[in-house]
């Protein structure tokens, strides 16, 4: 495969955009690919090859590519207008859809991603608590701003340090940060900043390590620890929101956290995020409260009419049917590991996996980061030979949708097995 056409414009976009991309991830050597066109469960690159897409937008494409109901009711938004800057009956409907499903979202804002929704979220939360300390979970990705873009210190007990030039210390120096699924490090770090910690924010499933699923009783010990210490737990569900369960990994886990944020899913393709909590909290944010949020296209309609849509068809035809077949796939593609001896360990939950090239118990980030990166580079190349586009790192999460077929994940399960014994 020569990809002469995206080779073009990836020698034109270099000179125009750092990296010649519009998002690091996308990033991919010795150039990306450039897509043409998605349908369904596939997606079409400007040399005319057609791939299985587990990448999906990194998520948000849940009923797959140009899903027909929600092109059509886009076609008609578009055509009534795309932006009103003022409220429209889609927002009210919207967030009745949102609040039946998550209803520690009593009251919500809508926002334009997952970023801005953190951003918000986290604003509040010290703006309602009078606190300027967070603490996040290592590994954990919460958007690219200031407060989340930090990594541990030295010590367990250290302050976070800037993960990105351009981060102040200071900001760097209120977010603290802890190892997931290790509720005793959580306990003790809390215990020693007493009094001063605003919030804990984690995405409940860690995705952007690629997939760490909670041990038993941890989200659950999560809650207790940050009840007993007086500390808002805010679930970054950018990610889990609508794809884990349709009521996140809140409902999957039976944990109900203080602050909720959405992304990804709930804008069906189109940019969008929302923060949400009990009405005693929300009431801080302006014009209500002195918690300042706003936005120019917060809660536009197009963005609107793609979630309502989309979970308009999520409610229709539930998850269950979905989350079997990543259950199946994953276990055919542990299947083929065991099969090929290969040091590698297949993970996720729900529609949702990766094929981590490594073992041991893989439970933080810590542990994913020992796992062999230029492996999985070869068998990234390999599975797109195949006709599998995967993320372009181990340490992304890989989606199914809906519009996926039975013959789909064979191909990618048979991709696999050929894959790994070219690997060995
Ligand atoms: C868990 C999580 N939170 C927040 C974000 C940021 O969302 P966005 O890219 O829409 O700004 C992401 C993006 O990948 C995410 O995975």
């Amino acid at each position: 495969m020569a990809h002469e056409v995206s080779s073009d414009l990836y020698a034109r976009a270099i000179s125009l955009m750092p990296g010649g991309v519009s998002s690091p991830v996308r990033a991919v050597k010795p150039f990306p690919l450039y897509i043409s066109r998605g349908q369904g469960g596939r997606i079409f690159d400007e040399d005319g090859e057609s791939y299985i897409d587990t990448v999906l937008g990194f998520g948000p494409l849940i009923l797959g590519h140009a899903h027909p109901s929600v092109v059509r009711a886009l076609q008609e938004q578009a055509a009534d207008g795309t932006l009103y800057g003022a409220p429209h009956r889609k927002e009210v409907e919207l967030a009745e859809m949102v609040n039946s499903h998550f209803p520690s979202m009593e009251m919500m804002r809508f926002v334009s991603s997952g970023t801005e929704a953190t951003m918000h979220a986290l604003r509040l939360a010290r703006g309602c608590t009078g606190h300027d300390i967070i603490v996040k979970m290592d590994g954990g990705f919460h958007g690219a701003h200031d407060s989340v873009l930090v990594r541990s210190g030295s010590g367990a007990l250290e302050h976070g340090v800037p993960d990105s030039l351009g981060v102040p210390g200071e900001v760097a120096g209120n977010t603290l940060v802890t190892d997931y699924n290790d509720p005793v490090g959580l306990s003790e770090m809390l215990d020693a900043h007493r009094g001063q910690v605003a919030a804990v924010v984690m995405e409940p499933m860690l995705g952007n390590v690629g997939p760490v699923t909670p041990n038993p009783g941890y989200l659950k010990e999560v809650r207790r620890i940050t009840e007993e210490h007086g500390v808002l737990l805010m679930f970054d569900e950018v990610i889990t929101g609508l794809r884990l369960s349709l009521g996140g990994a809140q409902k999957a886990y039976g944990v109900r956290p203080d602050i909720t944020v959405l992304g990804k899913v709930l804008g069906g393709g189109l940019p969008m995020g929302a923060f949400g909590a009990s009405r005693e909290i929300m009431s801080n944010i302006s014009p209500v409260g002195k918690v300042y949020q706003a936005g120019t296209f917060s809660g536009n309609p197009m963005s609107l009419t793609a979630g309502i849509e989309t979970i308009k068809e999520l409610d229709r035809i539930g998850l269950d049917v979905l989350n079997a077949e990543g259950e199946r796939l994953r276990s055919d593609l542990a299947r083929s590991v065991r099969k090929t001896g290969i040091k590698a360990t297949v993970r996720g939950e729900a529609s949702m996996f990766q094929v981590f090239f490594g073992d041991g118990p893989l439970q933080n980030s810590r542990q994913i980061m020992t796992c062999d990166r230029e492996r999985y580079m070869r068998y990234y190349r390999s599975m797109l030979r195949f006709g599998v586009y995967l993320p372009p790192s181990q340490f992304e999460t890989c989606f199914l949708c809906t519009a996926h077929e039975r013959e789909d994940l064979r191909a990618i399960s048979d991709a696999f097995a050929q894959s790994l014994e070219a690997l060995q």
